[in-house]
């Protein structure tokens, strides 16, 4: 099987023993305690579960400006984006042991303890240049480089051991899945090949026939469907409602044992081509062998090229950084012409006017109004899914 990033095993920072879990908990109370902001929160949770080996906790202002310029932290790791625990508290020491409070469960509960090794004031112009590099811009208006401008000026970095996995479980006990979760369930089907689909929308006729495309391509054993479950920018569709309309979709459409419908506990930071490599890292360590890398992935706007996430793996991931592979789709649409859906390059005779394309805000319009598009476009199932939970927004 593909080995994690960076190590032999994963080393999730999850405390699997009960009893030593237990005895963290109680320790906790007696601690000190930090209210963590969400993208801290969901860096523990993304750390617990494996999906950022072989790191083991949050970077140094040293490690995130490295990472920030080059993809590569102090001591030579590859890793595609800073992972902080920034704050605006003062008073926690180098030194201490900390507890840390998830912001995003109700009565602030301790979701993992820190060994607080290192407390760093990050400047202005430090924060500039590592949004610059990571997002490409520094525009206020880009909701990723709002939330990392917003994270506060003292970096703490150091080891974690976690305690929980945040809401994810709770809330989706069905689709929230862990590195090693995952890596096991693939070991255990006895799948070799296998190719991940990141999501952060819900799948319509083009993404489900770019996940069949890949599987077919690389002759893979199967298929990880791996959607984003934590926090979006407003008017993107909630994880509950994408959730069912991929399962409906997998269930209609999908041979029994080809799919793996799963999620993870991080929220988007929109980071285009940078978020790319991040989500190819965490496949490898969930155990998959190829990322599907299309068109405008893990973009916002107009801030990236159409394919700006695939050339940075030709351009800045030296090809032993990784083992997992990248699965390059075009932009895929329905072809009236050919009756099936294509990627473009695949249909070079074709005029723009011999493809179904709508936009995002037209298909929201019509799905607000109760009109299904057009099943070239999307499966009926899934637009009444969509459809029902726009229509109750509406209302
Ligand atoms: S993302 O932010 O999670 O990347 P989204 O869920 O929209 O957003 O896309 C999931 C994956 O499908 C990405 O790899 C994206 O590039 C790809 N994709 C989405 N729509 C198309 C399309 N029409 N043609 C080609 N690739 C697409």
């Amino acid at each position: 099987m593909i080995k994690p990033h960076g190590s032999d095993e994963l080393n999730p920072r999850y405390v699997y023993d009960d009893a030593q879990r237990t005895a963290l908990i109680a320790e906790a109370e007696g601690l000190p305690s930090l209210l963590l902001n969400s993208a801290a929160a969901a860096n523990a949770v993304m750390l617990g579960g494996g999906y950022f080996n072989p790191l083991d906790g949050y970077m140094t202002l040293a490690d995130a400006l490295s990472v920030a310029e080059n993809m590569t932290t102090s001591a030579g790791v590859f890793f595609p984006v800073p992972v902080l625990n920034m704050t605006d508290e003062t008073g926690i020491e180098a030194g201490s042991r900390i507890a840390l409070r998830d912001p995003n469960v109700e009565g602030n509960p301790v979701l993992a303890i820190m060994d607080v090794e290192g407390v760093e004031s990050v400047s202005d112009e430090q924060i500039d240049f590592m949004a610059e590099k990571i997002f490409r811009t520094l525009d206020g208006d880009h909701p990723g480089v709002a939330t990392f401008k917003s994270l506060g000026k003292t970096v703490l970095s150091g080891p974690i051991q976690v305690l929980n996995f945040s809401y994810f479980q709770a809330d989706f006990p069905e689709t929230f899945r862990t590195a090693v979760e995952i890596r096991n369930e693939i070991a255990e089907r006895g799948w070799n090949k296998v190719v991940a689909f990141q999501t952060r929308n819900p799948m319509h006729r083009a993404h489900e026939e770019l996940c069949r495309m890949a599987k077919d391509d690389l002759n893979a054993d199967g298929i990880l469907i791996h959607m984003l479950l934590g926090k979006l920018k407003p008017g993107d569709i909630p994880a509950d409602v994408r959730d069912a309309s991929i399962r409906k979709m997998v269930d209609v459409y999908f041979p029994e044992n080809t799919v793996m419908i799963t999620g993870y506990g991080f929220d988007m930071l929109y980071a285009g081509p940078r978020e790319a490599v991040l989500h190819a890292v965490f496949r490898q360590n969930c155990g998959c062998t190829h990322l599907i890398v299309g068109r405008d992935h893990a973009g916002v706007g107009d801030y990236y090229g159409g394919f700006d996430a695939q050339t940075i793996f030709d351009e800045e991931v030296a090809d032993d950084a990784l083992e997992l592979e990248i699965y390059k789709a075009d932009h895929t649409a329905y072809s009236k012409k050919l009756n099936k859906v294509v990627m473009m390059r695949d249909a070079p005779d074709h005029a723009k006017e011999d493809f179904v394309l709508l936009s995002g805000t037209a298909v929201r319009e019509m799905l607000g109004k109760g009109i299904a598009p057009p099943p070239e476009f999307s499966r009926p199932e899934v637009a009444k899914i969509l459809s029902d939970y726009y229509q109750s927004l509406d209302s």
